[in-house]
């Protein structure tokens, strides 16, 4: 195992939770409706753009594509202010250890969010001088599910994507993973991310020996 390509949202920070968050606001500003709880996994995971579609798309509501980039821009600003108060207390339990684990074996780490926000979110959390590279999401073809991030993430640290396990809490995110070659590593529930190729219940049961023999059992 020669990388790690690390999920961002719901994976090191629990940022998945603002982002629907701002969603909910949005919507209920602009149309005065409420968005299930079940909507939100279907966005975790999923870029902006495709995050608004997938919405639209549940409520049945079509938008002029002015009024969907302004709605974008605006989801974005409340995100951005819920971020505001991020700080390196919100790495999720686990996290840390996980990484200086991955670090004293050599295993380089490289960012494969969707996240246009991913640089400032890694900042905030006092993270960004521990990643060896992270994947521009903005220059990848397609998102999740698609395997571009994935991919672009280890070319980035110059790794095979099959010397490389992937952290995902989302089911396009794993599908993503598995599409690119590398051992997919999931976070969360079982009946959710059943693609993954090795599962945690939450970021505090990550296991670096376990993912290290999961990696030499698919290699
Ligand atoms: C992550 C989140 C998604 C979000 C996407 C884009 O993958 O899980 O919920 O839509 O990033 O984030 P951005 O910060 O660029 O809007
Ligand atoms: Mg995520």
């Amino acid at each position: 195992m020669k990388g790690v390509l690390f999920d961002l949202d719901g994976v090191i920070a629990d940022t998945s939770v603002y982002h629907f968050q701002a969603w909910r606001k949005l919507i209920k500003d602009h149309f005065n409706r409420d968005l299930p709880d079940e909507l939100e996994k279907q966005t975790k995971g999923v870029s902006r753009k495709d995050s608004l579609t997938a919405i639209l798309n549940y409520l049945d509501i079509k938008v002029s594509d002015a009024d969907f980039q302004e709605m974008t821009d605006e989801k974005n600003k409340v995100f951005r202010e819920l971020l505001a108060s991020l700080t390196p207390q919100n790495i999720l339990p686990g996290i840390s250890d996980l990484i200086s684990q991955f670090k004293q074996h050599d295993v380089k780490l490289s960012l494969a969010s969707a996240s246009l926000n991913g640089p400032y979110i890694l900042e905030k959390l006092q993270l960004n001088s521990v990643f060896d590279a992270i994947a521009d999401p903005s220059k990848v073809a397609a998102g999740k599910p698609a395997p571009d991030i994935f991919l672009a993430a280890a070319s980035a640290i110059n790794v095979d994507p099959k010397d490389c396990v992937g952290i995902e809490d989302s089911i396009a995110g794993i599908k993503a993973i598995n599409k690119a070659g590398a051992l997919s590593v999931g976070v969360g529930a079982k009946n959710e991310l059943s693609e993954a190729k090795l599962l945690f219940p939450d970021t505090s049961a990550l296991n670096y020996d376990q993912i290290e023999s999961a990696w030499e059992e698919f290699k």
